[in-house]
């Protein structure tokens, strides 16, 4: 009855039992990501209520041209978590002579069908995919092209899915994959009002609630867990001193979830910790990045200020 486990399915279920047993519960966000997650993110990148993407996109088409000539010509890029690259696209075409480009993602599929789509469109870069979870650190093979430099490119506002120590160790594996001539770009979503950003987490389509509970369904569906999905409230909170959303399951009633053998009672009004979506400001990301020996060199954002692109660049100044 039972099929033999993959390693990828195994990781799955040991990470939801351990986040189930904590207190209070987590489920990690990293699995939002399977197939019908990730159409679900498609969609919410297109709603009004999420203007991150957006945002973003705008600021790459404006001034790809001023991060390009900052970050030279023969460069290399490194992308962390690369998705279906279209904000890369922008930074590529902007880009003089680029020699590498090396995206780094957890889903091996959407991965190299990207990798080949971006073949066909820049026949004189070299692509070399790297299947890998970007939390854990990771090897990236050499480039054979002598880059004059190698940025690591994190778009999206991904920084801000990760707690602040997490973030900072973040940072430093990127500045340390950049090595001594390059940096680090990173689109990362600005701090704003409690209406736009709950209103972004929640939008009133409910494609973020679907996203959201995509989780559970991965979990019955996946991994045999009996749980009622509809028993569950999508929750999106601002933290203001936090400075992040905060986004849940809520349980609407004394219920459980049964997995592997675990049995995990919920109350009613109980929350599962889904993701947290932390916002900065500039000098914030700035103290953020220092202790990796990193130094905002330029940034970019709109004109409600609503997003940044910063970069970094390696700061070879302060080592001996
Ligand atoms: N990186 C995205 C963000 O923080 C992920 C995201 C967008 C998200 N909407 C969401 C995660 C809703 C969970 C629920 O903006």
């Amino acid at each position: 009855m039972t099929e033999p486990m993959s390693p990828a399915h195994a990781t799955f279920m040991r990470d939801v039992i351990a986040g189930l047993q904590r207190t209070p519960k987590t489920l990690p966000c990293k699995y939002f990501y399977d197939e019908r997650g990730s159409a679900l993110f498609d969609e919410i990148c297109e709603l009004d209520a999420y203007y991150p993407t957006r945002t973003e996109l705008a600021i790459m088409e404006r001034h790809a041209p001023a991060l390009a000539q900052h970050l030279g010509p023969r460069a290399r890029i490194v992308e962390f978590g690369s998705g279906s690259s279209v904000k890369t696209q922008l930074l590529l075409d902007a880009l003089v002579d680029p020699v590498g480009y090396v995206p780094v993602d957890i889903s091996r599929e959407h991965l190299l069908a990207t990798a080949e789509r971006l073949r066909e469109r820049y026949p004189q870069l070299d692509i070399q995919p790297v299947v890998a979870d970007f939390t854990k650190s990771f090897e990236i093979p050499a480039s054979p092209e002598h880059p004059a430099s190698t940025w690591v490119y994190f778009p999206g506002s991904t920084i801000g899915n990760f707690e602040h120590d997490e973030a900072r160790r973040l940072l430093a594996r990127m500045a340390s994959l950049a090595g001594r001539v390059g940096g680090i770009v990173v689109g990362v979503d600005l701090d704003k009002d409690r209406a736009t950003l709950e209103l972004a987490y929640d939008d009133p389509a409910g494609v973020t609630a679907a996203f959201n509970k995509n989780l559970l369904v991965r979990l019955r569906d996946e991994l045999g867990a009996r749980v009622d999905v509809d028993a569950f409230d999508h929750i999106a909170r601002y933290d203001a001193t936090r400075m992040r959303i905060e986004i849940f399951l809520e349980s609407r009633t004394h219920q459980s979830i049964a997995l592997a053998g675990h049995e995990f009672a919920l109350a009613p009004g109980e929350r599962i910790l889904t993701e947290y979506s932390h916002k900065y400001t500039l000098p914030a990301l700035t103290d953020l990045a220092a202790p990796a020996g990193l130094r905002l060199a330029a940034h970019w954002t709109d004109p409600d200020s609503l997003f940044a692109v910063a970069c970094f660049d390696v700061d070879t100044a302060t080592e001996d």
